[in-house]
């Protein structure tokens, strides 16, 4: 069965939620809290170690059931049923979308296209776990017959932020090995890294789910000539190892067969951190902890699959941005994580978000008039307070964000912590109850100053509270963020899963490199045209 095409605008309760935005548009929250005792239970969804408090939104019983009608008219439960089953929801590639599977059971069954691909993950898996073993123990030398020290993940997109991010996120769990990470075909990336290593002691992670990506494939092979001016060609088989679909381009870059570690195209590049794309998070820091991260992601799916939607983490927080984003018409979200561990990760969920749900077509083929995909962006607090926080709580813009943070410590710093978790609760306090102007004047504020101390307040938020930071809990914090993706790509009738859009820039590049390289000579805009001159001018 494939998704269902119906453009939410025309739902009963669409129409609903748009002449209820109307009447509600300029409550205030403040007003909401104060008419019921019971606003903060009764929008806080309690999960395993997650403590999600969505009461500081702009929202009221009505918005809540109206939110809810419209999963049921743009047929999400049977949108997830055809994701978890394998039908190929990723209808404009022809592909089915089972990164779930990645991270279950082995003794559950996800088929594509009639056969279970359980025991094709657990043996990959498997070969995970040996080789990041083998490395870690030291059983596994290089060249000259020593361990490895350093490891560099050499990839881009999905092949580079998920890992990168999660290696930074649980750098506290980490063993001996340095990682590093190559990704961008700026040649000063590449060389600022190869400064730091040793070709006796450094394992090379290529990963590239196509293996024809520009950025990946050069920056291979500018490290394989690098590595080859120390060794020679058989030396190869001991350093480089690869995660691809594309096995033949792998053989051609030299690459030992044992040392692929293949995956699937019902894997998204962007959803892949899983499969062996996750290879450098399991040599950082261990294959236990990546199991265990696989298994937080997996209690977050059994989650998102079961519970019912209005105490579905995923849907409710999918739902919440929907009604800021089409209704409020606010075009951006704020990810603040309260721990300095998670600094990578709004970067990391600008791809999983914008490049799923950046699109202006719908799933029927036609252009879409009303607004998709969110702006994603964000820093980790505190030091976001110091930096861009005066625009969310005095600026023009209506910017939601999501308040991530931890309750223990991992160093166990109980000071600092208690610190930095003040301000992770007095900033959405803040947000929500903002400062009047009586208030401002009770602190005896000079009489011409006071209109700018005034803080209108009304500005949502959710306070994503989880234990601690673990493996565990990260896995499912990802997968949270994943299905949100989902849900609002199904509401929004659009494909979620391709990415057509990055295409034409790579198109046009490697038409203005062979005119660099004198090799063509295109018709471009006059701009284009002065700049390209004016660059092999300088060049
Ligand atoms: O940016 C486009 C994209 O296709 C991403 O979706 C993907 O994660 C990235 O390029 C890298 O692709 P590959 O793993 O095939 O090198």
């Amino acid at each position: 069965m494939a998704l269902p095409k119906i453009n939410p605008t025309t739902t009963k309760s669409w129409k609903k939620l748009q002449e209820h935005f109307e009447e509600v548009k300029d409550y205030h929250m403040k007003d909401l809290f104060a008419q019921d005792q019971d606003r903060a239970s009764k929008y806080t969804i309690k999960y395993e170690d997650f403590y999600v408090d969505f009461s500081k939104n702009r929202i009221n019983e009505t918005t809540f059931r109206y939110l809810l009608e419209l999963t049921d008219e743009v047929k999400l439960k049977e949108a997830i049923k055809s994701q978890f089953s394998g039908e190929f929801i990723n209808q404009t590639e022809g592909r089915a979308v089972l990164h779930p599977a990645l991270r279950a059971p082995e003794n559950t069954e996800f088929k594509v296209e009639g056969v279970n691909v359980m025991p094709e993950v657990y043996k990959v898996k498997e070969k995970i776990n040996l080789f990041t073993n083998n490395v870690v123990n030291g059983h596994l030398k290089g060249f000259t017959g020593k361990t490895f020290t350093d490891v560099v993940n050499i990839g881009i997109g999905g092949s580079d932020l998920g890992p990168a991010m999660v290696v930074d996120s649980l750098q506290y769990y980490k063993n001996h090995l340095t990682t590093h990470f190559v990704s961008n075909v700026d040649g000063d990336h590449v060389n600022e890294i190869i400064k730091k290593l040793n070709p006796e002691t450094t394992l090379f992670v290529i990963v590239s789910k196509t293996f024809t990506t520009q950025e990946t494939l050069s920056n291979a092979n500018t490290i394989k000539s690098w590595f080859l001016k120390s060794a020679s060609e058989d030396a190869i088989a001991k350093h480089f190892v690869a995660v691809s679909t594309n096995i033949k381009n792998v053989k051609n870059f030299g690459i030992d067969e044992n040392n692929i570690f293949p995956m699937w195209d019902w894997v998204g590049g962007r959803f892949s951190l899983w499969s062996a794309v996750g290879l450098t998070i399991s040599l950082a820091i261990g294959y236990n902890n990546f199991d265990n991260l696989l298994q937080g992601a997996n209690k977050m799916d059994e989650h998102f699959k079961n519970e019912d939607f209005s105490s579905n983490i995923p849907v409710v927080l999918a739902l919440i941005s929907i009604w800021y984003n089409n209704f409020f018409k606010a075009e951006s979200e704020a990810i603040i994580p309260y721990t300095q561990y998670l600094n990578q990760f709004a970067t990391y969920l600008q791809q999983g978000i914008m490049e799923s749900n950046g699109k202006s077509v719908d799933r029927n083929g036609n252009p879409i008039d009303y607004q998709t995909g969110t702006i994603i962006w964000g820093e980790p607090g505190t030091n976001a307070q110091h930096a861009f926080f005066q625009l969310i709580h005095q600026g023009t813009k209506l910017i939601p964000a999501d308040f991530i943070g931890f309750a223990k410590s991992l160093h166990g710093n109980q000071d600092h912590h208690d610190k930095l978790i003040s301000n992770f609760l007095a900033q959405t306090e803040a947000l929500l109850n903002g400062k009047t102007e009586i208030e401002v004047i009770a602190e005896g504020t000079q009489k011409d100053i006071v209109p700018f101390k005034i803080f209108e307040g009304n500005k949502p938020t959710n306070t994503i509270f989880i234990n601690k930071l673990t493996p565990e809990s990260l896995g499912k914090l990802i997968a949270m963020y994943e299905h949100k993706i989902f849900v609002q790509g199904i509401i929004w009738n659009i494909f979620s899963y391709d990415q057509f859009g990055v295409e034409l820039g790579k198109q046009l590049a490697t038409k203005i490199l062979q005119e660099i390289n004198n090799k063509a000579n295109n018709k471009h805009d006059s701009s284009t045209h002065n700049l390209l001159n004016y660059y092999k001018s300088l060049s």
